[in-house]
């Protein structure tokens, strides 16, 4: 049982996929809309959110548990003030059960479980890692395809992208899933998660083209380049117009596949492939809403024991 989720890298398969089936559970109604009353969640986002922040916040209130939460913590929390992170955990420890943590620096949410006595959860640190993101994304695509030998390509900033360092580690997990990595150099993975494929024995491919992940890939993961982590605007506009996926590069693609997105998207994905069945990032949307409730049940420890 993890008392906090800080990293993908505390989680074995089983563990994933008891948060997926009480995920399937949940999106089939089959939950106690009064399992978490009396408990309080405290959401602190250090850095802007519309997906992670609502969708936890709306599976709390959904399992007729309680949401408090600081509007911009830091600019409206007395983070303004000076005041550190660990005092301001240790202080919203006597007012919540669990802390949604999203933090402009890598490595607070593992910094911020020292103070906490309540459970902490990444919401995204900085260019680390969004763990419950990266559930959510498993989830989507395990729910497309039931085989696990197929090929996923991630594209765009997966230097910075901290959605792409949780999933990889997932992805890990499953060893007959084939990984493709599309990105610039400049942008290429990161050592950290360099040396932990390594050193569980996973091989991937890494490219500078588009165009092959488009035609072999089964899933294409793009990402938006990440603007908030460039210290020069010119490098950020050099990238940001790279790679593109517009209704041509459909055609390339092939009929079963399907292409997600963390979101937001900025340019990177034109809107005129939206209506593409293939396109599945709003669903992965929806998932997120499954997903987080999952989570929650998961952490208080009321999903189901059968799928234990
Ligand atoms: N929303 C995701 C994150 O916070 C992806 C992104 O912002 O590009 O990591
Ligand atoms: N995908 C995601 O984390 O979205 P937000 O940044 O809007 O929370």
């Amino acid at each position: 049982m993890l008392k906090n989720i800080v990293s993908a890298k505390q989680f074995d398969k089983a563990t994933i996929e008891h948060i997926l089936e009480t995920a399937d559970q949940v999106r089939s109604k089959n939950y106690d809309p009064n399992a978490l009353s009396g408990k309080i969640m405290a959401t602190l986002f250090y850095e802007p959110s519309t997906r992670t922040r609502l969708s936890f916040e709306s599976s709390m209130l959904r399992l007729g548990g309680g949401v408090i939460s600081t509007e911009s913590a830091a600019e409206f929390s007395s983070a303004a003030k000076g005041e550190t992170l660990e005092d301001t955990i240790r202080v919203v420890n006597a007012f919540s059960d669990v802390i949604v943590l999203r933090h402009f620096s890598a490595g607070a949410s593992e910094i911020a479980q020292r103070y906490s006595r309540v459970p902490i959860v990444n919401a995204g640190d900085g260019n680390g890692e969004h763990p419950t993101q990266a559930l959510l994304d498993l989830y989507t695509i395990f729910s497309k395809f039931s085989k696990r030998d197929i090929t996923i390509a991630m594209v765009g900033d997966l230097l910075n992208g901290r959605t792409i360092h949780s999933l990889s580690v997932f992805l890990a997990l499953y060893p007959k899933i084939k990984l493709v990595y599309v990105s610039p150099e400049a942008l290429a993975i990161p050592k950290t998660l360099r040396s932990h494929l390594k050193s569980k024995g996973i091989k991937f491919k890494e490219t500078l083209d588009l165009n092959v992940a488009l035609k072999t890939a089964d899933v294409i993961y793009q990402t938006r380049i990440q603007k908030e982590r460039f210290k020069n605007e010119t490098d950020y506009v050099k990238f940001k117009g790279l790679y593109i996926i517009d209704k041509n590069s459909l055609k390339q693609l092939k009929k079963t596949s399907i292409i997600m997105h963390p979101l937001p998207r900025i340019n990177e994905i034109t809107t005129d492939v939206d209506k593409d069945p293939r396109a599945v990032y709003f669903q992965q949307v929806q998932n997120g809403l499954y997903i987080r409730m999952s989570v929650l049940l998961y952490l208080f420890d009321k999903t189901s024991k059968k799928t234990r």
